[in-house]
């Protein structure tokens, strides 16, 4: 699969409110849709109004049509604000996902590799939270992040979610 990263822009916001919808994996929960996404204040804080100066993000798309595919992307969420994923004022959260029929190919590892390499110049460490039974921990994982012991809380669906946290130091 050929692609491109590049830096998602004020005009991407449509996708990535796709993109939110996977990751948040409403898109597995049956008859929920995108909408039921951007009308939820605690999960839209995530790309309602994308491109503050503080975001951070890239989008893959298809080297052949140009279509976006999946997209990663930061955001400092803060006082009032604070993410599922918050640990501190200086730490963005990560949000991650990738189309269905273009996963397990190494498009979302590519996206994080791309990620960290521009965000370690601007921030100090990269936060998330994550259901302890999305595989996309191994993948968390195996690139740096480490889990916050006693992070556990109960989520939106009544499972269990955790933090996690990479330091660049
Ligand atoms: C997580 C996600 C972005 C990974 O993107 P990707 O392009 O499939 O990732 P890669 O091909 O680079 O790597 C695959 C890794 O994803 C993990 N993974 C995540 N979800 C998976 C799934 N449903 N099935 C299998 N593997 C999955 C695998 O463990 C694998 O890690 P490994 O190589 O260490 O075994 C993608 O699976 C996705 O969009 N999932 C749904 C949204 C989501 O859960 N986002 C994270 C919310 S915390």
């Amino acid at each position: 699969m050929d692609y491109l990263i590049r830096p998602l822009t004020q005009e991407d916001e449509p996708f990535l409110w796709r993109m939110l919808y996977e990751a948040t994996q409403m898109a597995e929960e049956g008859d929920l849709t995108i909408e039921d996404a951007m009308n939820h204040p605690d999960l839209a804080k995530y790309v309602k109004n994308w491109g503050f100066p503080t975001d951070m993000g890239f989008v893959a798309t298809l080297l052949s049509t140009n279509q976006p595919v999946g997209a990663v992307w930061l955001r400092l969420l803060t006082g009032e604000n604070k993410g599922y994923g918050y640990v501190d004022d200086q730490t963005p959260e990560l949000a991650i996902a990738v189309l269905p029929e273009y996963r397990n190919q190494g498009i979302g590892t590519g996206l994080i590799t791309h990620l960290l390499a521009a965000a370690k110049a601007l921030y100090p460490s990269i936060s998330l939270s994550s259901r302890s039974s999305n595989p996309a921990l191994y993948l968390y994982k195996r690139c740096g992040w480490k889990i916050i012991d006693g992070s556990d809380t109960i989520n939106r669906v009544g499972g269990i979610s955790l933090k996690m946290k990479l330091d660049f130091d």
